[in-house]
């Protein structure tokens, strides 16, 4: 590494020049005067928390500059690696975040892995402050026998292989099997079920890879069961994906009257999002559908079903030992109630044969340096409302400050807060006084270690080349999967 030091930066005679609000206003870049230092921030990812942190700031103060540095080439993490392919609306943030890298206060980094690439201490020496956004890029282990057999995948590695994540083009899952069984019911697992049951004709005018699309063609894939180690009242998807489930061409809905009884007398008192939510499963499983919709189901050649109280305990493997041929459940009950209760088994278990495995207990953030503290545990970084325990200047928004769970807009909530405290730092003194270089600084380091970064108008390239290759096949975008073309396409 090269060693560290800003001495031949020039601005070393820069003080601290912060004044304080004599007027309540929310713009901190006013009481700035003339020969008052810009504010160097470095935000860590390219997620909606990385761009809604910047947003903000950039809003807020009116002299702040934003450096964000991704690990990977191209920007808006789960939106483009995680949103389903058939919700291209959600995709639309993109144009928000555009507009941010458009400011000429902002320049994306790409192509720059903290941790590995640069360390956060050699980041928080650049920088006034740093944002940890960095997202929640692992999955939740199922920690059973069986777990590493092949057929068993974790909707993560999934879900990154259909929409084009890098690491996982090679996965190629194989879809020959009748049965697929994912474990959890969050709305991950629901876009999982609707991405292998959907008619691949529907996801032909998607932004979903050839790869993927071509796999789901051949697929075989018949029936999924979305299993719960709770029951109904405590299902962790919405009513809008439900819904979606439940209108699915070519499909039908497959629930037992009998894990539906006595609930309609304890959905009174629940929140009106999930007595909505119970009301539509307690209709599907229990009402006789009109003629219309018993026509539709009964024509349909595929099925999903919801399977309550059931924890995966061993991943049963073939008679030849090379591959999953099933999974085991122990059968729970409830211990307490509502929200807080617990699956806790009851001795007896279940054998559900199977071809495919996937595992959607949730996602789960990494350390990413030694030096920033972080609780193994939780899986997030341990802060005070977006303040990094113990780390001045340090901060963090999104997944890496919650945990893996949360839509959108509430990491856009969550990510203002964050930046509004990182102002009212910025504004109150606490933050380091000198001159800090910023990116020029850090681009010389990355440079020095044979980095090479991606500009913001570098991904407009590979955005341009990604909807050209897409309007040949009639769909919005044809991602680029291999690092090592789109690093071509950019001249090197
Ligand atoms: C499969 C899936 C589907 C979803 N669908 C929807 C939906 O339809 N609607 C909705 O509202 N919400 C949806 N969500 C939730 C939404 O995606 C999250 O709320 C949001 O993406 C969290 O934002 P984030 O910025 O914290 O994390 P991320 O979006 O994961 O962004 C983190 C970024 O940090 C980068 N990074 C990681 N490590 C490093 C490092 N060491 N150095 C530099 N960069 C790094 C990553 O590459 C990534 O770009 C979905 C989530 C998942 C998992
Ligand atoms: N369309 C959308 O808006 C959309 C799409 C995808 C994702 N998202 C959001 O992204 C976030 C993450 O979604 P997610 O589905 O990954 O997570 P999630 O909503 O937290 O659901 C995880 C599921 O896994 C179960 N689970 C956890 N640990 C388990 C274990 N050890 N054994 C068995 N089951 C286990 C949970 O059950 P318990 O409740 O019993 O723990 C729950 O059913 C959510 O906030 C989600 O709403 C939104």
């Amino acid at each position: 590494m090269a060693p560290r030091c800003w001495r031949w930066w020039p601005w070393s005679s820069w003080t601290r020049t912060w004044l304080p609000s004599s007027r309540s206003t929310q713009n901190f870049g006013q009481h700035f005067s003339t020969q008052e230092q810009t504010p160097q921030i470095c935000v860590v990812g390219s997620g909606p928390a990385g761009f809604y942190t910047a947003q903000h700031l950039l809003k807020h103060h009116s002299r702040a500059h934003v450096d964000i540095y991704e690990k990977q080439l191209v920007p808006f993490g789960l939106v483009r690696f995680g949103v389903a392919p058939d919700h291209p609306e959600v995709k639309n943030v993109i144009n928000t975040f555009t507009q941010t890298a458009h400011s000429d206060r902002c320049a994306f980094h790409g192509n720059v892995e903290v941790g590995r690439d640069v360390t956060v201490q050699e980041l928080r020496d650049a920088y006034h402050a740093v944002v940890l956004s960095y997202g929640a890029e692992d999955h939740q282990a199922l920690d059973i026998p069986g777990e590493e057999l092949p057929g068993v995948f974790s909707a993560r590695a999934f879900v990154g292989w259909y929409n084009g994540l890098p690491e996982n083009r090679e996965l190629a899952p194989d879809l020959s099997c009748d049965t697929a069984v994912i474990l959890g019911q969050g709305n991950v697992a629901l876009d999982v079920a609707r991405i292998l049951l959907t008619p691949p004709e529907h996801l032909e005018k998607t932004d979903i890879t050839e790869a993927a699309l071509g796999a789901l063609r051949q697929s075989r894939v018949k029936t999924v069961w979305i299993v719960g180690r709770r029951g109904p009242l405590q299902v962790a998807f919405t009513i809008k994906e439900l819904r979606e489930m439940i209108q699915l061409p070519g499909t039908r809905p497959m629930l037992d009257p009998a894990d539906f009884l006595g609930l309609q007398d304890r959905i009174k008192e629940a929140a009106r999002p999930r007595k909505r939510l119970m009301e539509l499963l307690l209709r599907t499983a229990t009402e006789k559908p009109g003629v219309e919709e018993a026509a539709r189901r009964a024509s349909a050649s595929r099925a999903w079903g919801l399977r309550f109280f059931r924890s995966p305990q061993q991943v049963l493997p073939s008679p030849d030992g090379r591959r999953a041929s099933g999974i085991r459940l122990a059968v729970t009950r409830l211990e307490g109630i509502g929200e807080a209760s617990r699956a806790v088994p009851t001795g007896d278990t279940e054998d559900l044969p199977c071809g495919l495995v996937l595992s959607s207990i949730g996602y789960k953030s990494r350390p990413i340096d030694p030096s920033v503290p972080f609780d193994p545990k939780l899986g997030v970084v341990p802060n005070m409302e977006g303040r990094v325990v113990d780390v001045p200047g340090l901060y963090c928004s999104g997944w890496v400050k919650r945990g893996p769970t949360g839509v959108i807009t509430t990491t856009m909530t969550d990510s203002f807060l964050t930046s509004q405290i990182l102002l009212q730092d910025l504004k109150a003194g606490h933050l380091p006084s000198g001159p800090r270089p910023g990116s020029v600084a850090i681009k010389r380091l990355l440079g020095s270690r044979g980095v090479w970064t991606v500009s913001f108008s570098d991904w407009e390239k590979l955005d341009a080349e990604e909807v050209s290759r897409g309007q040949t096949l009639g769909k919005p975008r044809e991602k680029l999967l291999d690092p090592q073309e789109m690093l071509q396409l950019l001249g090197h």
